[in-house]
């Protein structure tokens, strides 16, 4: 057969074949379209990642599906933080036999790829996936699968262990701008309402928490392409921006590192505020050690700025927080708090709180429940401590029994519940 395929290519002839991968707009005319069906798990950060590829799949050819029964192919775009979130992939993949073309996205998809790069062992070794991608491969997508693109990424698994063995991810698309601007300029519009990611990735390294691993180092959006999209955005009729980053408060526009103005954060949501039609700005997840006083100032001074502010603590107990490596003790939480009420004191605060951190004991436990006593949240995220993998924390040992994690963290929902009663409360973004 090969020796046939070369033979046409001396004669110069020009061959047609059926490939069986789905293709882009160019071959699509009078064909039957592939339709995608993309299911999305856990965070803001991934829905915002879905939309950006199914806007891209739609350029490129593809149509929606309904449901997952009436998809040819089925995009997970996964979630890794918690054990949980795991089960749930891996669960959903068992019931997609057949003859879907599957697709894992996000951070489980970038926790299978470092498992084998690093040589661990893949308990889920029979993944049926036909593709892989991580978190910072999303924006190609649609051009690979449309077989228009041929990235240096980690291919599919199947059976046992990886389909194809690649090398490992050329190029971070996050860090190709152009691409980046063209998705978040391009990006449908359908509401009054639209998130922008500001930064991705995390370079704090809590110790409890995969982020860092799997959707890897700090990289800012420039802010040009964040403006000029927010821009784009209000023309199109959107008065609330949704602002995300897995710590929104270290953003800093990489054009500008070495320069004297930097556009930091704070200057990114006061830009914003100016633009024409926008009329709130809320932002999702500030860490309490980069919250400073410019950002505070701000917030109260600017009524565009919503005051409805996530804030996790994840614990009250100052031993837990250093084994945590958050990088503040309970009294720094506390004051911050303190700060934005006298500053702002229509602010509304909601948290993530973990339960059975290794060596949490009663009395660590307590001051987490007193700490929510004097915060007076007006929501909170619980959670029970899962060992995630290449996490420091997974060098500590487990050693709160899964009946105390529970325990607790029904104890956390009815203290909330307790305080929430003495007070009005909002809906968290
Ligand atoms: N176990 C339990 N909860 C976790 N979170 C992150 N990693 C873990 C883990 N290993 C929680 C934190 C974080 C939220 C998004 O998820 O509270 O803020
Ligand atoms: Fe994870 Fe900590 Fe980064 Fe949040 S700040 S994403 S908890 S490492």
């Amino acid at each position: 057969m090969t020796g046939h395929l070369k033979n046409i290519k001396l004669w110069n002839i020009k061959i047609y074949y059926i490939d069986s991968r789905p293709r882009g707009n160019d071959f699509m005319e009078g064909v039957k379209k592939n339709r995608v069906f993309i299911k999305t798990y856990g965070c803001q950060m991934n829905f915002h990642d879905s939309g950006l590829i199914e806007d891209g799949l739609l350029k490129n050819g593809f149509d929606k599906a309904g449901s997952i029964k009436d998809a040819d192919i089925v995009i997970l775009n996964t979630c890794s933080v918690r054990d949980n979130a795991d089960h749930k992939v891996v669960s959903e993949i068992g019931r997609l036999k057949g003859d879907k073309k599957i697709v894992l996205a996000g951070c489980f998809a970038k926790q299978i790829k470092l498992k084998k790069e690093f040589g661990v062992n893949i308990n889920n070794a029979d993944i049926p996936a036909d593709y892989c991608f991580a978190p910072d491969e999303i924006l190609s997508i649609p051009e690979i699968l449309a077989g228009n693109l041929e990235k240096n990424y980690n291919g599919g698994i199947k059976g046992n262990g990886f389909k194809e063995e690649l090398k490992a991810t050329a190029e971070d698309d996050y860090q190709n701008f152009n691409l980046v601007e063209e998705y978040f300029y391009n990006k449908k519009i359908d509401s009054g309402f639209a998130t922008i990611k500001i930064i991705e990735g995390c370079n704090n390294f809590c110790s409890y928490c995969i982020v860092p691993f799997v959707r890897g180092k700090e990289r800012s959006i420039p802010f040009k392409i964040i403006y000029n999209s927010a821009k784009r955005y209000a023309d199109k009729g959107v008065g609330e921006l949704l602002l995300l980053g897995q710590n929104v408060n270290s953003y800093l526009s990489p054009d500008d590192v070495n320069k004297k103005n930097k556009k930091d954060f704070s200057y990114m949501l006061e830009s914003l505020t100016k633009i024409d039609g926008i009329k709130k700005i809320k932002f999702l997840t500030s860490h309490p050690k980069d919250f400073n006083d410019k950002l505070i100032e701000l917030i109260s001074a600017n009524d565009k700025i919503s005051k409805n502010i996530h804030l996790p603590v994840q614990a009250g107990s100052d031993r837990i927080l250093s084994a945590m490596n958050r990088g503040y003790i309970r009294r720094d939480y506390l004051n911050l708090i303190e700060k934005l009420r006298k500053k702002c004191p229509d602010a509304a605060f909601s948290t993530d709180i973990i339960v059975g951190f290794p060596g949490e004991t009663d009395e660590d436990f307590e001051m987490t429940l007193s700490l929510m006593d004097e915060v007076k949240f007006d929501f909170i995220f619980g959670f029970k401590y899962s060992p995630r993998p290449f996490t420091k924390a997974l060098e500590f040992n487990d050693d709160v029994p899964l009946e105390v994690k529970k325990e607790r963290l029904e104890r956390v929902f009815q203290k909330q519940k307790e305080i929430k009663s003495l007070r009005g409360g909002y809906q968290p973004l």
